[in-house]
This record gives structure tokens, sequence and C-alpha cells, in this order.
């Protein structure tokens, strides 16, 4: 006789068409779970089709809210046990950060965590924070360590503003916001810290973080730019395979005795460290190895030893997420063989 998955719990993922929340839902689907999901339009076709095919998976549905809207949150969060915060607003581009992401961002963990309180039922809320949180700082030298007490710089990001300070500054701001407004209201809230994201997407469009993880092999020199700033303002080029972060959700919300942040990192590398690997692994590509005089180490690793310790495993390295990653590109016809 065939086992139908037990329906163990309903869970509200917020924000369900993005990279990571899409595989969030088809996760939480696979293990059995109800599964209510947020979009801001649900009728926009392109959005919500790779959600539309995950709903032969199990009990999926699918609700309009914006963060910026509190009441919108109270349907889907009615009767969940558990409620994963993952949207955010991005944009990288744009030239008023504190409208356009930081505002929108922490009225966005207030208002979820607003409607968890009010719901009477939820047992547990799961924000996605960024490694953007963790280490921004203007300390100098290599091997530091960055854990779960470290906190990005607010002073020094809103102070001298360098390229892309909004994004960093609102994912720190709204994480703060969250413990903030958690510990007044009596929530059980974890946050997960996650690095540079890479790995296949269901998501319709390829997401930009995967194009950033990929520039050194698809030689696009904006975004190769881009990942050599990400390294001077955050301090290394840290990366994990999406699933692993998604599967590293999924275990912190449900085992009992967690608490409080948790890192979520599978490899610390730089832009020279990584380009010799990629260079190597792929030689076709012929990734540049020559940076002159950028610098060649990190200046921090970004540590998971507690969430490991707490007995979670990666599940992919660094040469599966490049490996994955490069097959997703040359399905999308974004890479020749
Ligand atoms: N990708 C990475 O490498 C990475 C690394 C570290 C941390 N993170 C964190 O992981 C989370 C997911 O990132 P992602 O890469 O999956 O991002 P993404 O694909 O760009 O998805 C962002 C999501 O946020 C939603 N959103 C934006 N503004 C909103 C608003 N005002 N109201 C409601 N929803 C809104 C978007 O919904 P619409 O579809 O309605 O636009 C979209 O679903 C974020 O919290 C991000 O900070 C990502």
């Amino acid at each position: 006789m065939a086992t139908q998955p037990l329906i163990l719990k309903t869970a509200c993922v917020v924000g369900g068409s993005g990279f990571v929340a899409s595989l969030l839902v088809k996760l939480l689907l696979e293990k059995g779970y109800a599964v209510n999901t947020t979009v801001r339009n649900p009728d926009d076709q392109k959005k919500v089709s790779h959600l539309l095919s995950l709903e032969s998976l199990g009990n999926l549905k699918i609700f309009r809210a914006d963060l910026t809207d509190e009441a919108s949150f109270g349907a889907p969060i009615a009767g969940c046990d558990l409620v994963f915060h993952v949207a955010t607003p991005v944009n990288f581009a744009s030239e008023d950060p504190e409208n356009d992401m930081i505002k929108p961002a922490i009225q966005g963990v207030v208002n979820v965590l607003k409607a968890c309180a009010k719901s009477g039922t939820v047992k547990r809320v799961v924000l996605t924070s960024s490694a953007a949180a963790v280490s921004i700082n203007e300390l100098n030298g290599t091997g530091l360590v960055m854990d779960e007490e470290n906190w990005t710089d607010i002073d020094f990001l809103t102070s001298v503003k360098p390229p892309t300070w909004g994004y960093p500054a609102s994912k720190t701001l709204a994480e703060k916001a969250a413990w903030k407004f958690a510990k007044e209201n009596n929530i059980d809230l974890i946050t997960v810290i996650p690095t540079l994201m890479a790995g296949p997407s269901l998501t319709p469009d390829v997401p930009s973080s995967i194009g950033l993880g990929m520039s050194l092999i698809t030689g696009n020199e904006f975004l190769i730019n881009g990942l050599k700033g990400m390294q001077m303002l955050s301090g290394s080029i840290s990366i994990s395979h999406v699933e692993d972060v998604c599967r590293a959700h999924i275990f912190v919300a449900e085992k009992e005795s967690a608490s409080g942040r948790y890192i979520c990192c599978a490899v610390n590398s730089s832009v020279p460290e990584l380009a010799k690997f990629l260079n190597k692994r792929y030689p076709q590509y012929k990734v540049p190895t020559d940076f002159g005089d950028f610098p060649s180490k990190a200046k921090l690793i970004i540590s998971s030893e507690k969430l490991i310790k707490e007995g979670f495993s990666f599940k992919y390295g660094i040469e599966d997420i490049y490996d994955q990653s490069v097959a997703y590109f040359k399905a999308k016809e974004l890479l020749q063989n």
C-alpha cells in the first residue's frame, strides 16, 4: 500500500515567489506540511507560475500580501504553527535605499510578527536574515572569525554609505527590529543568516545572486566588479547552496531546542581563490586568475559552527554548488558547453 506523507503542520512562507522561498515551499510540501504562501500579486502569472506547479505536491494555498500592509498577513498566517519570513525588498541600484529597502524591510518584519502574535496559533517564526547583517565592519587584517555574536556596523554603513549600503543596512536593521519585537511580545523567533547563494532555481527568471556567483565563469565584467565589491565590503566571498539554506530553515524550525541566530555558510573564499578553483575545474570557460593587487585572501570567515554543532550537516560543498550552477546556466542557455 502506498504511504501518503503525514500532514505534520501548517507553515506560512512569506514571499513565496522568490529564489529561496519557492524552494522552501517545495521542500516543506515534500515533507508533508500544508503550506500557505504570500506573493504581492497572485494574478501575475510570470511571478507565480513556478508556485502553481508545486500545487501537485500537496496542500498549497497562495495569498496576496505586501510587507507594508499589516492586515494582509492575517489570512495567510491564521491557523499556522510556523511562519517563515523570507521576503525582503531588494534593489541594489536604488537611489533612495531608505524608502526602497530600509523602511519596508523593517515595517515588513514588524507587520509579519504582529500578525503572528495576533494569530494565537503560531509557535515559532523563522526570519531569513543575511551575512550582510553580520560581517560588515571597519576592522582590518585576515583570519577574523564572524559568528552569531557579530553584527554589521550600522554607523559605518550609514555614515560612509559605501556602494550598495542600503541592502546590508536594511537586513541589519530589520533583524534588530525583529529581535526587539519578538522579545517584547514573547515570540519564539529564530533567524537564519545565509551567505550568497547559488544552485538551481525554480523561478522563471535567473536570480541575481546566482548571476553574481557565476560571474567569473560567464565573464560578466559588471558582476565580477560586484563580486570584488562584495569581498571588499563584506570581508569574504562566502557561498552556500540554496537547498542547504532551505534545509537549515526547516532544521531550526523543527528542532525544539533551537534558539537565537544561526549562520548558514558552506564555503568561505575570496575572489582570487574562487577564480583559481573555477579555472581548474572548468578550463573551457577560461576564468581569469590575475587580479593584480586585489587582496588574494579574505579578511574573515563566516562560521556555521553553531548550526553544525546542533546537528545540521551541509549536503553541498563548493564543487556541487558550482557543478549544479553551471548545469543550470547551460539549461537556461546562458552558458555554452
Ligand atoms: N540570494 C542570496 O544570495 C541571499 C543571501 C543572503 C540572504 N538572502 C536573504 O534571503 C531572502 C530571500 O532572498 P532571495 O534571493 O530569494 O530574494 P528574491 O528572489 O529577490 O525574493 C525576494 C522576495 O521578496 C518579496 N518582496 C519584496 N518586496 C516585498 C514587499 N514589499 N511585500 C511583499 N513581498 C516583497 C518578493 O516578492 P514579489 O514576487 O512580490 O516581488 C520576492 O518574493 C531575503 O531575505 C534575502 O535578504 C539572500
